[in-house]
């Protein structure tokens, strides 16, 4: 397909596009919600598959509300990233977020059980510790990577504390995430050829799914009041999740849950560190900013750029 129009002159498939300055990608959304609030674009060729056949993006709020709400004509069924991944590779890695109904009510009602308000109050409780111990830990190490140290940290502790994984196992499940996630980023995967590519995200989902199915049969043959015990154990309509989709589950949590909150943490840093006055605010005020504070950081920095629908 052919570009139909360019009045924007933005090509979000660019890789270049997003290294941009933030004022000048601002501009290019802004003129884009303007003159082409949807908008087709072709893939960008990656380096050893075949190109896709191209998606329309939608840059306006009100569109990207409407396309959620009506999952029968805009699916989450054939996959929520733009390449076009096989079914098994979706189900694999994304779980729930690449289902439609009636599949995607069923995890749903299960993985609700390890969200009880019992399960988040412990895990509040939880999260403070995990808190203090990594500051505690900088604070006297004096300087450290708040990347690495403090914004990729906090979220999988907590993860990893919430689903009764041992803190053992952290630095293998980091790791391999960062395989997962960052799969083009020479940093996690330095040979980038195809076959080497996709052995490494294949074996780090593989790694991860056999670390938590172990864990699942210990907890089916000795429970605990943890939530992976939650999720393994039936309910009384015998509903349970198998060890596949344990697996599945696990590594979209660990996925989901990391990234999108280490981006959020340290864009924070460095949002607060350009807007000191912002930062003296909330510190003036911390408990009766932080709740909008928190809100209009996730909005900052954005750290979801995309997610796709097929429509039906
Ligand atoms: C700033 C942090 C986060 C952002 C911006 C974010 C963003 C999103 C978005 C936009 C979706 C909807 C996907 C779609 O419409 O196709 C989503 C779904 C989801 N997220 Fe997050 N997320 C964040 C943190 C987390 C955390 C901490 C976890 C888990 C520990 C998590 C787990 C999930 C799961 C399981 C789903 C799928 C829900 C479903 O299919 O019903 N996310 N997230």
């Amino acid at each position: 397909m052919t570009q139909l129009d360019d009045r924007s002159g933005v090509d979000l498939s660019d890789i270049e596009f997003w290294v941009r300055p933030t004022a000048e990608r601002e501009a290019a959304f802004a003129r884009l919600r303007e003159t082409e609030p949807i908008k087709f674009f072709e893939e960008p060729q990656p380096e050893s598959f075949p190109r896709g056949p191209g998606y329309w993006a939608l840059t306006r709020y009100q569109d990207v509300v409407e396309a959620s709400r009506q999952p029968e004509l805009f699916c989450s069924g054939g996959g929520t990233n733009i390449p076009d991944f096989p079914p098994d590779f979706n189900d694999f890695f994304g779980s729930m977020i690449n289902m439609d109904d009636p599949r995607h009510s069923r995890m749903r009602r299960i993985v609700s059980r390890g969200f009880t308000p019992k399960m988040l109050d412990s895990l509040k409780g939880q999260v403070e510790r995990a808190a203090v111990e990594i500051v505690d830990d900088i604070v006297e190490r004096g300087e450290c990577d708040f990347v690495t140290d403090v914004a990729a940290l906090l979220p999988l502790r907590i993860i990893v504390d919430m689903l009764g994984i041992p803190r053992s196992e952290e630095r293998f499940i980091f790791d391999r995430t960062n395989i997962i996630l960052g799969a083009t980023d020479t940093e996690y995967v330095p040979d980038q050829t195809e076959a080497s590519f996709v052995t490494a995200v294949l074996s780090a989902g593989q790694d991860l799914a056999a670390m938590v199915q172990a864990l699942g049969e210990e907890r089916v043959r000795s429970p605990k009041s943890d939530m992976i015990t939650a999720l393994v154990t039936a309910d009384v309509d015998g509903e349970h999740l198998s060890p596949q989709e344990l697996a599945s589950f696990f590594i979209l949590l660990v996925v989901a849950g990391n990234e999108t909150t280490r981006n959020a943490i340290a864009h924070a840093l460095s949002a607060l560190t350009d807007h000191p006055d912002q930062q003296q605010r909330w510190t003036d005020d911390f408990d009766g900013l932080a709740p909008t504070a928190v809100e209009e950081i996730v909005r900052w920095a954005t750290p979801v750029i995309h997610f796709r629908r097929t429509v039906t």
